[in-house]
């Protein structure tokens, strides 16, 4: 039979059917984060209460604090700050049934299941999640997991030991368009990838506040989520050479960088080239301006992100972009952008034993990498990885 005696016994129906099928894409729920309706009424009934804290509200743990006290999962929220002044505005908006200055109180307290650690400076992350753990909770932990590698092991180790969720706040997997880089790659849309850039840079506001309380590079605190959300992109391909360079202009001792360009080749030959700057004129408070391009032999996915779609123009201030922070807004009655869904997420893994997005061995792996970079800068060569010095 030929091919025109095929069509003209074809359904034209049929046929109507498959062109709307190939012009209306198929939605493919990401396996992991949506679950079947079935399943979603069964986990709801089964799913349970309980009490969690926060400790740190300044600007991360704030968000935090006021979208879990709008989550039904949790029954009671405690949160706790050693800035009086900053605890009793997050108070006053997330209405918290306990608040203090210490957190061990909240540690101490039995029916806490779950903390959420927003704490700076960077070097408290590991001993606030380590006592946490100790004290038998479930832990967020914003990054850096922690500031040395082998307490980043150890916290692991701990958690592991003890049965406890452990996972670290890389918020960018929340956000929308790394989803869609992911799935773009998943699905094949792109091809084989060949290479990933992405491009972030903070204003020069916030980089002099994390500059003025960390010694930890821009690649440990501002490319670390790109490294992270590319390298999960990529899995299971595995990092094995990092190159990396500072620009330092600004300070003219060549004591505070103003950017870092790092570049990771993985094992199957793939390239991730990731720069991270806090220069920035200034946007916004705390803006970010990110580009991202993946390049596969199928396509190419280019993202900017600094939702410069909503552009702001006043006589006070200029040209302002006031979405463009990296864990969002609240704008209103809605939250604009990844920290609000990152939060309910991991409440949710708490709350119904669900698999968390970030596990705590890729954060390691993440730091693994920029530690390689900030060697790699100051050798000026490349360094391989695993390293063996
Ligand atoms: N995922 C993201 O998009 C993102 C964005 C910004 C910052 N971060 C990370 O989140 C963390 C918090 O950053 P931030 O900008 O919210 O910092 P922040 O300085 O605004 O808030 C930190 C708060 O921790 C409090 N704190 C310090 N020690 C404490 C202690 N022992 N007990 C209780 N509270 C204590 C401070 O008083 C402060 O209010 C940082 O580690 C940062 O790297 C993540």
């Amino acid at each position: 039979m030929s091919s025109n005696a095929l069509d003209m016994s074809a359904d034209p129906m049929q046929k109507a059917r498959e062109d709307r099928d190939l012009a209306v894409p198929r939605l493919r729920p990401y396996q992991g984060l949506v679950t079947s309706h079935q399943t979603r009424q069964r986990n709801r009934s089964e799913s349970m209460q309980f009490e969690m804290g926060i400790i740190g509200v300044g600007w991360c743990g704030g968000i935090r604090a006021i979208t879990a006290a709008d989550n039904p999962q949790i029954s009671k929220l405690h949160i706790c700050d050693i800035k009086p002044d900053r605890l009793q505005e997050v108070v006053k908006l997330s209405k918290p049934a306990s608040f203090t200055t210490d957190y061990r109180e909240i540690l101490a307290n039995p029916a806490v299941k779950m903390v959420m650690i927003s704490t700076t400076p960077e070097q408290t992350h590991y001993p606030i999640c380590k006592d946490a753990l100790l004290a038998g909770k479930h832990v967020l932990i914003e990054k850096p997991i922690a500031h040395q590698r082998h307490e980043a092991d150890e916290l692991i180790a701990l958690a592991e030991k003890k049965g406890l969720v452990l996972s670290v706040g890389y918020s960018q997997r929340f956000n929308p368009r790394v989803a869609y880089i992911k799935k773009a790659i998943e699905d094949g849309t792109l091809g084989e990838p060949v290479t990933a850039l992405s491009s972030r840079n903070i204003g020069a506001d916030l980089g002099s506040r994390i500059q003025g309380r960390t010694k930890l590079s821009l690649a440990a605190m501002e490319a670390t989520h790109d490294l992270d959300f590319l390298l999960w992109c990529l899995a299971p391909r595995k990092p094995i050479r990092v190159y990396s360079q500072i620009a330092s202009k600004r300070q003219k001792d060549g004591s505070i960088p103003d950017h870092q360009w790092t570049m990771v080749t993985l094992d199957d030959g793939t390239t991730i080239t990731v720069g991270a700057g806090a220069i920035m004129p200034p946007g916004h408070p705390q803006y970010c301006q990110t580009y991202m391009q993946i390049i596969g032999t199928e396509g190419t996915l280019t993202i900017y992100d600094d939702r410069s779609e909503v552009t702001l123009n006043t006589l006070k201030h200029g040209i302002r972009y006031p979405m463009s922070t990296m864990p969002g807004e609240f704008v209103g009655h809605v939250f604009e952008g990844p920290m609000a869904t990152e939060t309910n997420y991991f409440i949710d893994c708490v709350a119904r034993g669900k698999p968390v997005l970030v596990k705590p061995v890729e954060a390691r792996l993440v730091m693994e990498v920029y530690v390689a970079a900030d060697i790699s800068a100051e050798r000026n060569e490349p360094v391989t990885l695993p390293r063996n010095d």
